[in-house]
């Protein structure tokens, strides 16, 4: 294989990237990160690595979520907490349902650039550059804040330097008392009309700590249950920051991406030549690759063996994303592939990316329905090809959002105008996330239940 530099992708074709017009500015930004501190660690990525190893053995479940975009304008402590504080209570409720660790990783600290279907945005005959996430322009409809700006990246930093430093704090620091967070469900899911179908999981997972207090084991004994790990990532589109931040590995003496623990290629940048595979082919963090409708088995295969030569698992994660009532007509061939040639994958499902409609009220939404089909989808087909279902992978907020319509607390396509706060995408709210964990929980129960009838 051709040798890899940090800078090797300026070799390559790249696609929906900035074109920077100060050129000095941009060596100025650039020189500057590369002299701040990494803000992940070789040694936490490695440990993601071996956790994920598991997940591609069965032996533990992935959660990944967060924001489609983070944005500079709604960066505050309590938004971070909030969606902390959700993605811990669909852990809880997960690893109840697996019986086996959740490994969580959020879209969070360093998810600022987004890829976008048109270059251009038009509104009411004015047509600007489109926006690509705070870390690039401003979404501002002017054509002053379309303009690419490297300045960004240093504010992008700084605020995924202090989300990671809160988010290390709720991990260590007590928050993440798994009494408290399943008392937040309680609390969240009673009286609830709707919520009943959940209460007999909620219950069976409270009566099982108070067996487990009972039995001398709580957060004052065991360690576990008040501290988690919890990692970061986002994808690797904005080149010249994850050049930057690229470091090298002290233990290994080889190279790791310092700008979060996992980073991931996107549906539309994985040309096998392209420059966004070429950056993550070299660095040993743990990678994802967006698995699109038009990405075909043999090209796949390619991917892996440029992404993972030496196939570890828990190096690539697979993440599909076809849509609802498309999972059928791509995923099992990607599977067979797989399969045939004996790579070791984590098989993730992002029932997002493929559910996005425009309502009838002009909002871009996702139906909690269709998000809900896609998950049922991957997790029956899976079951069909004998693989292993490994993660989930979802756009979500804490807050109480109106992005996404249906769920228990139904939001009706009327109500998306209330609050409708993303930067981007439509993402789940609290309540719909919850909802959702429930209902993985259950298949992830479902799927041990066979598992164990067929080993009898
Ligand atoms: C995303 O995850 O926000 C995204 C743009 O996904 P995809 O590359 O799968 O379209
Ligand atoms: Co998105």
């Amino acid at each position: 294989m051709a040798a890899w530099s940090k800078d090797s992708w300026r070799t390559k074709d790249r696609i929906q990237m900035p074109t920077y017009t100060d050129s000095e500015a941009l060596n100025r930004v650039e020189a500057r990160l590369a002299s701040y501190p990494p803000l992940v660690f070789a040694g936490e990525a490695r440990r993601l690595r071996r956790q994920l190893a598991d997940v591609s053995e069965g032996k533990a479940f992935l959660l990944q979520g967060g924001d489609c975009a983070e944005s500079f304008d709604e960066f505050s402590a309590d938004l971070i907490r909030d969606t902390y504080k959700v993605m811990l209570q669909m852990a809880v409720v997960l690893t109840y349902g697996a019986k086996v660790p959740v490994v969580k990783i959020g879209r969070m600290a360093g998810q600022f650039a987004k890829p976008r279907s048109a270059d251009t945005e038009t509104k009411d005959g004015v047509e600007l550059p489109s926006y690509r996430g705070d870390i690039i322009n401003d979404i501002g409809f002017t054509a002053a804040s379309r303009v690419p700006d490297p300045e960004r990246m240093l504010q992008a930093y700084t605020q995924a330097a202090a989300s990671l430093n809160l988010l290390r704090a709720f991990s260590q620091g007590g928050f993440a008392d798994m009494k408290r967070i399943h008392s937040w469900t309680l609390g969240s899911t009673a009286d609830t009309p709707g919520y009943e179908k959940f209460a007999d999981i909620a219950n069976r997972i409270s009566d099982s700590m108070s067996f487990m207090e009972a039995a001398g084991v709580s957060a004052e004994t065991a360690d576990t249950l008040h501290r988690v790990d919890f990692y970061t990532s986002h994808e690797a589109l904005l080149l010249e920051y994850e050049e930057a931040l690229c470091r090298i590995d002290s233990t290994s003496g080889l190279p790791i991406a310092g700008s979060g623990h996992m980073i991931w290629i996107g549906d539309r940048t994985r040309q096998p030549d392209g420059a966004h595979v070429e950056f993550c082919r070299g660095v040993q963090n743990p990678v994802g690759l967006k698995c699109g409708p038009s990405l075909d088995p043999e090209e796949l295969v390619r991917l892996i063996d440029l992404l993972n030569p030496h196939n570890e698992a828990g190096r690539l994660t697979l993440i599909a994303r076809f849509g609802a009532g498309k999972v059928g007509g791509h995923l099992p061939k990607l599977i067979k592939a797989v399969e045939r040639e004996g790579k070791k994958v984590v098989w993730s499902c992002d029932p997002m990316h493929g559910n996005t409609i425009k309502s009838d009220s002009g909002y871009k939404t996702r139906p909690v329905e269709q998000v809900l089909r896609e998950v049922r989808e991957f997790f029956a087909i899976h079951a069909a090809e004998g693989t292993i279902p490994g993660g989930v992978h979802f756009e979500m907020t804490g807050k109480n959002v109106t992005e996404c319509t249906g769920g228990v607390r139904a939001v009706a396509d009327e109500d998306l105008s209330d609050r409708y706060h993303t930067a981007c995408d439509p993402r789940l709210n609290a309540s719909q996330s919850l909802e959702l964990a429930f209902l993985v929980s259950e298949a992830l129960a479902e799927r041990r239940n066979h598992q164990q009838a067929a080993a009898v």
